[in-house]
């Protein structure tokens, strides 16, 4: 199947069924190589990948059980609602073959902290359209797996890496619905409205009109 862009990111569906099928090495392999063609400023290469594969995925879901765990245990829920639910937490990561760790390196001052942010956001965004390309579902998941500090240990990540996101990755159950959505707001800077803003720049940077009263 060969897509244009504009079909990928219009096909590209969060699937959360999958066939239990593995997917070829090649696939996966093609699919974490999009991410590195992501706009990234001073080409910083600031995202770390960490792929969890069929048995791979089992501490990342017992991770997830525990934290489910220890969080309605701290609710006061009564233990076997809490098993019941943990367990399902569990299972819930375990849908897809294939669970890609996306993570973003944080160092620097804020604006390269936000831009190495906004650059594995875009990384992740490339892997799905590639997946949705290859004829591959794909979920973005983030949540409080993904701000967990027990995660970041667990995987071996730095303590101040962020997780962006948590790729699922495998063959859909079902073909892909199909998407609606809004256009985006917008809104056009008119030529009639440049001389108004200009006048204002020196009142936005200095709290002061540029022309006095
Ligand atoms: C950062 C991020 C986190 C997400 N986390 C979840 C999630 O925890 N659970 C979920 O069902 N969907 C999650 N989604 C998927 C969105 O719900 C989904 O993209 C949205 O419903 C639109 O559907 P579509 O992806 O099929 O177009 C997440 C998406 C993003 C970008």
């Amino acid at each position: 199947m060969t897509l244009s862009v504009q079909e990928a990111i219009r096909a590209r569906r969060t699937v959360k069924d999958y066939r239990p099928d593995p997917v070829p090495r090649q696939l996966v392999e093609a699919v974490l190589g999009a991410a590195a063609w992501a706009p990234n400023h001073h080409l910083t290469q600031p995202w770390r990948l960490i792929v969890l594969e069929g048995p791979a995925r089992t501490p990342l879901a017992e991770l997830r059980r525990a934290l489910k765990r220890r969080e309605l245990l701290a609710k006061g829920l009564p233990p076997a609602q809490v098993e019941a639910e943990a367990a399902e937490s569990a299972a819930k990561l375990l849908r897809a073959p294939v669970l890609i760790v996306v993570a973003c390196q944080q160092v620097g001052d804020e604006i390269q902290r936000q831009e190495d942010f906004s650059a594995t956001a875009a990384a992740i965004q490339n892997m799905l359209l590639t997946a949705t390309e290859l004829g591959l579902g794909s979920f973005w998941t983030s949540g409080p797996l993904a701000i967990a500090p027990e995660t970041n240990t667990l995987l071996g990540l730095s303590p101040s890496d962020r997780i962006v996101g948590i790729v699922h990755l495998g063959y859909p159950a079902a073909p892909l619905r199909s998407g609606q959505r809004p256009p985006p707001p917008v809104r056009w800077i008119t030529p009639i409205e440049v001389p108004k803003l200009v006048a204002q720049v020196e009142r936005v940077v200095n709290g002061r009109t540029s022309t006095p009263a």
